[in-house]
C-alpha cells in the first residue's frame, strides 16, 4: 500500500487563498505600473503638438520651440487688463533674469482669432518685449491649443455690434521645457521680481 499523502482537499482549502491572493497582488501591481507608463507614455497632460501663425503670418509648430524653455500665456490683445498686465511683468521678470532669460522663449497665443490676425498681434507684443513670440490661427486651431491646454476661454458680449465682445479667459503661465514638455504653471498675477525667482528655480 502507498503510504497516504496528506489529502488533496486539505492542501487545496489552504493554497488556493494564498494564490489567489498573490495573483490579485500581481495583476494590481502590474496594472499600476502598466497605468504610471501609459500616462507618461501619453505624452504630457498639458500643452501637445499645435500648427499656428506668427506675427509674419509664418507658420510655427511646437517643434519650432524645442531646445529653449517656452513661457505660454493665453490672452487676447482686446483684453482692458489681466493681459497687458500679465505681459508686462513677463517682460519685466525677463529683464531681471539677466543672461538666464536667453533661456526662455516667451510665447502669447491668442484666444480671439477672428481680431488678432498676424498683423495685430505683431503691433501689439512689439510693445512689451521683442522676445514675446506672438502666435494666432484659426479658430479650430487655436480651440486645438487651448484644448491641450486646458485654457478656458468665451466671448462675453458687450452690445449689438459684430466687435462688441469681451473675452472671458483662464490666466496662467505655462512653462514648457526645452523638450516640449509641461515643467510648471507659474502665476500669472505674480510681481515681476516673484515671477523672475518662480522661473529662475525651474531653469537648469
Ligand atoms: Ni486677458
Amino acid at each position: 500500500m502507498p503510504e497516504p499523502s496528506p489529502s488533496p482537499d486539505a492542501r487545496g482549502k489552504f493554497l488556493l487563498p494564498v494564490v489567489g491572493l498573490l495573483v490579485l497582488a500581481l495583476l494590481v501591481g502590474a496594472g499600476a505600473t502598466m497605468w504610471l507608463g501609459g500616462s507618461l507614455a501619453d505624452g504630457p497632460a498639458v500643452g501637445g503638438s499645435f500648427s499656428l501663425l506668427d506675427g509674419d503670418g509664418k507658420r510655427v509648430t511646437d517643434r519650432d520651440l524645442r531646445g529653449k524653455y517656452a513661457l505660454v500665456y493665453f490672452g487676447y490683445t482686446f483684453c482692458p487688463d489681466v493681459c497687458p498686465t500679465t505681459l508686462n511683468q513677463v517682460s519685466e521678470a525677463l529683464d531681471r533674469l539677466g543672461t538666464k532669460a536667453g533661456q526662455v522663449r516667451p510665447v502669447f497665443i491668442t484666444i480671439d482669432p477672428a481680431r488678432d490676425t498676424p498683423a495685430v498681434m505683431k503691433q501689439y507684443v512689439s510693445a512689451f518685449t521683442p522676445r514675446l513670440l506672438p502666435l494666432t490661427g484659426s479658430d479650430a486651431e487655436i480651440a486645438d491649443v487651448a484644448r491641450k491646454f486646458r485654457v478656458y476661454y468665451a466671448p462675453h458680449r458687450t452690445g449689438d455690434q459684430p466687435g462688441d465682445y469681451t473675452m472671458d479667459h483662464s490666466s496662467v503661465l505655462y512653462l514648457m521645457g526645452p523638450e516640449g514638455k509641461f515643467l510648471a504653471p507659474l502665476r500669472a498675477d505674480a510681481p515681476a521680481r516673484e515671477l523672475a525667482e518662480n522661473l529662475s528655480k525651474q531653469l537648469k
